[in-house]
C-alpha cells in the first residue's frame, strides 16, 4: 500500500477504536461497534488509524463527509489502491500475483473515470427503476412460493436459512440467466468471498490470517467464479437470451467485444453485489419487526408503510459496511489535511447513524420521513442494483406480512463477521400465521 504515512500531525483515531473497526469479530456484535462510531462522531469524526498490520487510512464516520468525498470521484479514487480494508500482507501478495494491481478482478468497484461510465452504461438501463418495475410481477410469484413454503412449514423457521438467503440469489439468477441448479454453487462463492474470514463461511478461515494463503484462497474462489461465467460468455454469444448476461457478452468497449476477463469480473460482481447484501438487509427488516412489535403493527394496519420499512432496515442492517477511497489531490477536510495518495475509508454503518442526520437514530422507525441513507453509497458508484434490492424486498414484504398473526424471536441470531458484508446469518423466529 503506497499511503502515505505522515502521521504526526494528523489526529490518531484511539487504538481500542482502531483495532475493533478493523477486527472482523466486531462485526458480529453491533452495540461495540456502534459505541465506537458513536464516540468518533462525537470526538474525532475524521481521525487516522494507525496499526502495525494496515496501512494508515484516514476513518470517515460522519454523513456529510461521506457524501462530500463519494461525490468527488475525480478528487477521490477507487482504482488506485484497494477498494476495501485489506491487511498490508494481503496488499502485497495481491500486488505480487496481479503484477502491480490492487485488485484482483477489474470491475465497477475499482474502476475510475472516464473508464468506469463505459462500463457502468453497458448494464445501467436495465437496472433503472423503469426497466425493473417490469419485473414486479415475476418477483412476486418468486416472493409469493417463498412464504406459501413458510406458511407450510408451522411456525418455526430460520428465516436466513429458509427465505433471506435464497430469495435473492434465485432473483439474481434469473437476471443473470443461471440456471436454478447451479443456484448452491452461486450461494457457497459468494459466500467464501465476502466471508472469507468468517469460520463458517470462509472456504479455510484459518489460512485467511495468513496474508500469501489468503490471497490464494480467494485468488481460488475467484477463478472458480470466472471459470463458471466464461461458460456463461460462450453460450449466450453463440445464443442470445432476454438477460443481463447477454448484455455483458456481447458488450463492445471502445468498439472491441468485451475482453473475458472484464466480463467474468462484471458477472462476479452482479452476482456477488446483489445477494449477500440483499438477503442481510431483508433478514434485518424481519429482525427488527420481532424486537418491535408496534411497528409490525403501524405497518399491517398502513401497507404503503412498507416502501419505508424497505429503507429503514437497509438502513438499519447496512450491509455493505464500509468502501474505501484513495486521495487523487490534497484535501482539507475537518481541519485536517488529507495527501494525495492517502486511504480513507468510508464508513457508511456509521454515517447512517449519524446523530445529525437521524433524530434518535438507535430507534428503528417504518415510518421515517426523509431517510437519506448511505447504505448503497453516493456519488458516480452509488449501487447500480438498489432499485432491484428495494423493489425484491418490497414485494416480499408485501406478500408475507399480511399473513402474520405474531411474530417472535426463537433463539438467539448469529451475525455474520466481516468488515465488508454482514447481517443476520441465522434468524430463528416463530411466526404464526393468519
Ligand atoms: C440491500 C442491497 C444492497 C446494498 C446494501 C448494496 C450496497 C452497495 C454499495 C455500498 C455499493 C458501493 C457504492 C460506492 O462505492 O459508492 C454498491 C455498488 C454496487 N452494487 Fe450494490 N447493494 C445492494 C444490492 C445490489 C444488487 C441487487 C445489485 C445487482 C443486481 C448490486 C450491484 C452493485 C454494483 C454492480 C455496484 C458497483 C457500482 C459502481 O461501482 O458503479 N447491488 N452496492
Amino acid at each position: 500500500m503506497s499511503s502515505s504515512a505522515v502521521i504526526e500531525t494528523s489526529p490518531l483515531v484511539p487504538e481500542a477504536h482502531a483495532r475493533r473497526i478493523v477486527d472482523p469479530r466486531s462485526y458480529g456484535q453491533h452495540a461495540l461497534l456502534h459505541e465506537s462510531f458513536s464516540w468518533l462522531r462525537k470526538h474525532q469524526p475524521l481521525g487516522k488509524v494507525v496499526l502495525d498490520d494496515y496501512a494508515p487510512f484516514w476513518l470517515v464516520t460522519k454523513h456529510a463527509d461521506i457524501q462530500e468525498i463519494s461525490r468527488q470521484n475525480d478528487k477521490f479514487h477507487n482504482g488506485d489502491l484497494s477498494t476495501i480494508l485489506i491487511a498490508k500482507g494481503v496488499d502485497e501478495n495481491i500486488r505480487r500475483m496481479t503484477g502491480g494491481s490492487p485488485h484482483m478482478v477489474r470491475n465497477l468497484v475499482n474502476m475510475d473515470p472516464p473508464e468506469h461510465m463505459k462500463y457502468r452504461m453497458l448494464t445501467q438501463s436495465w437496472f433503472s427503476p423503469n426497466s425493473v418495475r417490469r419485473y414486479e410481477e415475476k418477483l412476486r410469484g418468486i416472493a409469493r412460493g417463498f412464504v406459501d413454503r413458510m406458511v407450510a412449514g408451522g411456525e418455526r423457521c430460520d428465516f436466513v436459512r429458509d427465505v433471506a438467503l435464497h430469495y435473492p440469489l434465485h432473483v439474481l439468477m434469473e437476471i443473470l440467466g443461471v440456471p436454478e441448479k447451479d443456484e448452491p454453487l452461486m450461494l457457497k462463492l459468494t459466500q467464501e468471498l465476502f466471508g472469507a474470514r468468517d469460520p463458517d463461511m470462509g472456504r479455510s478461515a484459518a489460512e485467511m490470517e495468513d496474508p500469501a494463503k489468503a490471497v490464494k484462497v480467494l485468488q481460488q474462489v475467484l477463478a472458480d467464479f470466472g471459470n463458471y461465467f466464461n461458460g456463461i460468455t460462450e453460450a449466450r454469444r453463440r445464443e442470445p437470451r432476454d438477460d443481463v448476461a447477454t448484455v455483458i457478452a456481447n458488450a463492445t468497449i471502445d468498439g472491441a467485444p468485451i475482453k473475458p476477463f472484464e466480463a467474468a469480473s462484471y458477472y462476479v460482481i452482479l452476482a456477488t453485489a446483489g445477494h449477500d447484501t440483499t438477503s442481510a438487509s431483508t433478514a434485518g427488516a424481519i429482525w427488527e419487526l420481532c424486537n418491535n412489535p408496534e411497528q409490525l403493527a403501524k405497518v399491517q394496519a398502513d401497507p404503503s408503510l412498507i416502501a419505508g420499512l424497505v429503507d429503514e432496515a437497509i438502513r438499519w442492517t447496512t450491509p455493505v459496511k464500509h468502501f474505501m477511497r484513495s486521495a487523487v489531490v490534497d484535501y482539507e477536510l475537518r481541519g485536517s489535511s488529507i495527501k494525495a495518495g492517502d486511504w480513507l475509508m468510508l464508513s457508511y454503518y456509521s454515517g447512517n447513524f449519524d446523530e445529525e442526520v437521524y433524530p434518535d437514530p438507535y430507534s428503528f422507525r417504518v415510518d421515517r420521513t426523509s431517510n437519506r441513507h448511505l447504505a448503497f453509497g453516493f456519488g458516480a458508484h452509488a449501487c447500480l442494483g438498489q432499485h432491484m434490492a428495494k423493489l425484491e424486498m418490497r414485494v416480499l414484504l408485501e406478500e408475507l406480512l399480511p399473513r402474520i398473526a405474531s411474530l417472535e424471536l426463537d433463539g438467539t441470531p448469529k451475525t455474520g463477521q466481516s468488515p465488508l458484508v454482514s447481517g443476520p446469518k441465522t434468524l430463528p423466529i416463530r411466526c404464526r400465521f393468519k
